[in-house]
């Protein structure tokens, strides 16, 4: 970047772990003006900030996506201002639940330069104090900016139509973001609304907030006849309250795994599960108190019976916890706004649109996120964070390439994942796409400078991969605990898809059929 272009300030956005990491990558380079990280809540910790009380519960409107029911506030026409406080749920409160320990062996889970006060797999709130601690670690907790959340992200058009300048920059040369600010003030119960202008922005919003529930056939209908029978696993905190009741949980991944195994304790026997696609940890049988369910077909209102893809059905169940997940929200980005130039997140393919290496935007050199991909979590945030810090900074070893290979990068990724039947940012590990993925972005970090000036990547070490591959919180059936093997498991990963929904294949959505060359979970799938 020529001297009028140098990145000088930077915003964050969130102060979980991608927020902490990216504050301390930034410092470290020991070189931008102005550094701040905005954050909604009260502290540090995102996700693992835990919110005993989980409420509140909102209405469930399956199959509708964040832009509707997380859409951005009404910003006030004259700025700054002070208003009456937001009623809007903002989806803040996080999913953690009592019992939640991590699932990654903390070697693996946390930053290069500090591990977990204990693991290898540690209640919720170890991480929590870890996110907390790295900020004060790093002298970076007084770049954090609290209770305060990004309402909006605008791209400045360039102010002198004369400019020889592209029309994204300033009439310095320089990208220029406007943020719009809301910070709630208790003493005054007001909401308190500025803006700040940054050279740069790095997201690190997390996306694990807004739940996910399906569309089904009937289920709106049954919602409304049967209120509160239907919720999201965001919401429960513990088995208690399901104590003798007819629980059926919709999932099977992280959470519906644990929920179930929980539930077993307490509720009513059996647990129905319904299961879309066997999971690593499943075995051929159900565990004890667990009935195995396929997708659900439909739901009946008028006699509450819930049918299965089978032809099965249950009735009188008393609670559905759907852990289907979470979907991706940027309530803060306009596309019409500004220079932004379109949406950032493309919620047909799901995924960030016309963006780089899951962490660089083609149309914005001076954005960028960290966090989003589905792999290693905290540590591969700390080689996303270093290579915009040093791509911020100016300092990084190898420039991004020409847009029309970034163009191409995606379209490949695109139809990899296509054939796989994956999401287009989970980043396998045992395809090996987790080393390639990362040793790219160490590529465009290099060092720092011989006098110490930022972050060196860190390397991934054989007893960090070792830790991967052998120490798993849930066990395998059938293999003793060691890592996994396709000749071995050739049979589980044919008996994989069990629902007749053929969007899962990734494959129908523009109309056109894909093959899927294999659906099998990857080790790291469960992340
Ligand atoms: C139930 C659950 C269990 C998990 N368990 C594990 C595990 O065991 N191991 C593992 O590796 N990963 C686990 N994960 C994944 C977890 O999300 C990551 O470990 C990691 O915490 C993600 O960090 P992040 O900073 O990207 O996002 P988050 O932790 O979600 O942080 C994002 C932050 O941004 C803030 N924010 C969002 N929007 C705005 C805005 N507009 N303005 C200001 N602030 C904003 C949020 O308040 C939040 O603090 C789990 C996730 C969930 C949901
Ligand atoms: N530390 C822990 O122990 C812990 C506990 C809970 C959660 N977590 C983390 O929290 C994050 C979210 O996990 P999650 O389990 O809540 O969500 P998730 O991993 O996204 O899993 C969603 C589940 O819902 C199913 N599903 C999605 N859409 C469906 C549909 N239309 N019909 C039927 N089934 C559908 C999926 O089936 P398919 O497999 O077929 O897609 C999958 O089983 C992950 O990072 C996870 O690691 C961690």
């Amino acid at each position: 970047m020529g001297d009028a272009k140098r990145v000088r300030s930077v915003a964050v956005v969130g102060a979980g772990a991608a927020g902490a990491i990216t504050a301390a990558a930034l410092k470290a380079e020991n070189y931008f003006e102005r550094i701040q990280v905005f954050e909604r809540r009260e502290t540090p910790g995102g996700t693992w900030i835990f919110d005993s009380d989980p409420k509140p519960s909102l209405a469930i409107r399956p199959g509708r996506l964040p832009p509707d029911v997380d859409p951005p506030l009404e910003i006030p026409k004259e700025l700054p201002q002070v208003t009456a406080p937001n009623r809007q749920e903002r989806f803040s409160k996080t999913p953690i639940y009592n019992s939640l320990t991590t699932n990654v062996p903390d070697i693996a889970m946390c930053f290069s330069d500090r591990r977990f006060a204990y693991g290898p797999f540690a209640p919720h709130y170890v991480p929590r104090q870890y996110v907390e601690n790295y900020f004060s670690q790093h002298k970076t907790d007084d770049l954090l900016v609290l209770n305060t959340t990004v309402e909006d992200i605008t791209k400045l058009k360039d102010p002198s139509p004369s400019s020889s300048s592209s029309s994204s920059q300033n009439q310095n040369g320089r990208e220029r973001w406007q943020l719009t600010l809301r910070k709630y003030d208790p003493a005054r119960h007001v909401d308190v609304w500025w803006q700040e202008t940054f050279d740069a922005v790095i997201l690190a919003n997390g996306h694990y907030s807004v739940p996910y529930i399906p569309h089904v056939p009937g289920l709106e209908e049954y919602i409304q006849k049967f209120p509160g029978r239907v919720m999201h696993s965001k919401y429960y905190r513990s088995p208690l309250p399901y104590a003798g009741k007819r629980v059926l949980v919709v999932g099977n991944s992280a959470s519906g795994h644990d929920l179930t195994a929980e539930l077993v304790s307490a509720a009513a026997l059996p647990v129905l599960q319904s299961r879309r696609t066997p999971s690593r940890w499943d075995g051929a049988a159900p565990p004890p108190g667990i009935a195995w369910k396929p997708v659900i077909r439909s739901y009946l209102p008028a006699s509450g019976r819930i049918l299965f893809a089978d032809g099965t059905h249950a009735d009188d169940v008393d609670v559905v916890v759907y852990c289907t997940g979470y979907k991706t929200s940027f309530p803060f980005w306009d596309g019409e706004r500004g220079e932004n130039g379109g949406p950032l997140w493309d919620y047909g393919a799901d995924k960030l649109a016309r963006a780089y290496w899951h962490t660089f935007f083609r149309d914005h050199a001076t954005l960028g996120i960290v966090g989003l991909p589905r792999a290693l979590t905290f540590r591969s945030f700390e080689y996303q964070a270093i290579a915009l810090a040093r791509l911020f900074s100016g300092r990084n070893a190898a420039p991004l390439p020409p847009d029309a290979e970034q163009e191409r990068w995606e379209r490949d990724r695109l139809d990899r994942v296509r054939r796989r039947g994956t999401k287009f940012h989970d980043v396998q590990w045992e395809t090996g796409e987790t080393f390639e993925w990362l040793e790219g972005l160490f590529r465009i970090a290099g060092l720092g400078t011989l006098k110490g000036d930022g972050r060196v990547p860190p390397a991934l070490t054989e007893e960090l991969i070792w830790a991967v591959e052998h120490v798993r919180k849930y066990p395998e059936p059938g293999k003793g605990g060691e890592g996994y093997d396709n000749e071995e498991s050739g049979d589980a990963e044919r008996d994989v898809v069990v629902s007749g929904e053929i969007e899962k294949a990734g494959a129908a959505r523009d109309g056109d059929w894909v093959l899927v060359e294999r659906q099998h979970k990857d080790l790291l799938a469960f992340i």
